[in-house]
């Protein structure tokens, strides 16, 4: 089958409305001023944009993979809006609640996720579509990660609801790998390598110090499938810079709860250090 690998760099008079989701997030105003201010020499060199973006999962599969931080299929949401049903498992089941299930690789592979999917779809009473969206997206992104990440021995599937407490630092996974899908509110937010400070992001610094140029944020969208190479994925581009958006609140001060699917990687058992010289 013919694979179409969409890699572009987005252009600053072209936002898409991902990326104004971004600004909106991280508070840029994008009026004409804004756009026509003097660029610092920082501003007026664009970063490489970090992903493949693919048109299918299947795409993910492609070599040309390898040369990305992540991977990202972009999708528009077809179930509707979820966000008082979401707050509403979270009162339930409490806030920052994880339903997590570990799938080990067997000599058939992992087989299918179905029976993952309901058993995690069994413990929240949510929408249909979105029950029918979270459902078939279990299927197809563990399956696409367990063939993107053919040395992996386990994954973790995992269906969160996320409050308050939500990586908000700018910070690369320390582990091989994570698929990640948010069906309401706000995406994970991402940049290219060169618009970090490395050395603030590994010594503590904050957030204002980290990002050299704010406008080269960019967002995962509400339906987006984004792969997030962490620093362990044992290819030679990996570690996506990346973090949680800003948490939101409702008019009654409560936070906005997002319910988020995610695939882990975890460093397979074999890579882990069995010599008897180390403590
Ligand atoms: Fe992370």
């Amino acid at each position: 089958m013919a694979t179409t690998l969409v890699m572009e760099t987005v252009m600053p008079n072209a936002l898409s409305n991902n990326d104004r989701q971004a600004n909106l997030m991280m508070n840029i105003q994008e009026t004409p001023e804004k756009l026509q201010a003097t660029p610092t020499p920082l501003a007026a060199v664009k970063s490489p944009f970090p992903l493949l973006r693919a048109s299918s999962l299947e795409d993910w599969l492609h070599p040309e993979s390898a040369q990305f931080n992540g991977l990202l299929m972009e999708r528009k949401a077809w179930w509707n809006d979820c966000q008082g049903a979401v707050d509403q498992v979270s009162r339930d089941l409490g806030e920052d609640e994880k339903l997590i299930v570990s799938v080990k690789r067997g000599p058939e592979g992992f087989g299918d996720f179905q029976d993952v999917a309901e058993k995690i779809l069994q413990k929240v009473n949510l929408p249909q579509d979105v029950k029918d969206a979270v459902h078939g997206d279990i299927c197809q992104l563990a399956t696409t990660v367990g063939e993107l990440c053919p040395w992996g021995d386990s994954l973790l599937v995992k269906l969160e609801l996320i409050g308050e407490k939500s990586c908000r630092r700018w910070h690369r996974d320390y582990y091989c790998a994570r698929a990640i899908v948010s069906y309401n509110s706000a995406g994970t937010l991402y940049t290219a390598d060169d618009n970090v400070n490395f050395w603030e992001l590994e010594h503590k610094g904050g957030n204002e110090r980290i990002i050299r140029d704010k406008s080269e944020i960019r967002s995962a969208g509400v339906g987006d499938m984004l792969f997030i190479k962490g620093v362990k994925f044992p290819e030679p581009v990996k570690g996506l810079v990346h973090r949680s958006p800003e948490t939101q609140y409702h008019d009654n001060g409560l936070a906005v709860n997002r319910l988020v699917l995610k695939v882990d990687v975890p460093v397979p058992a074999a890579w882990e250090s069995d010599c008897d010289c180390c403590p």
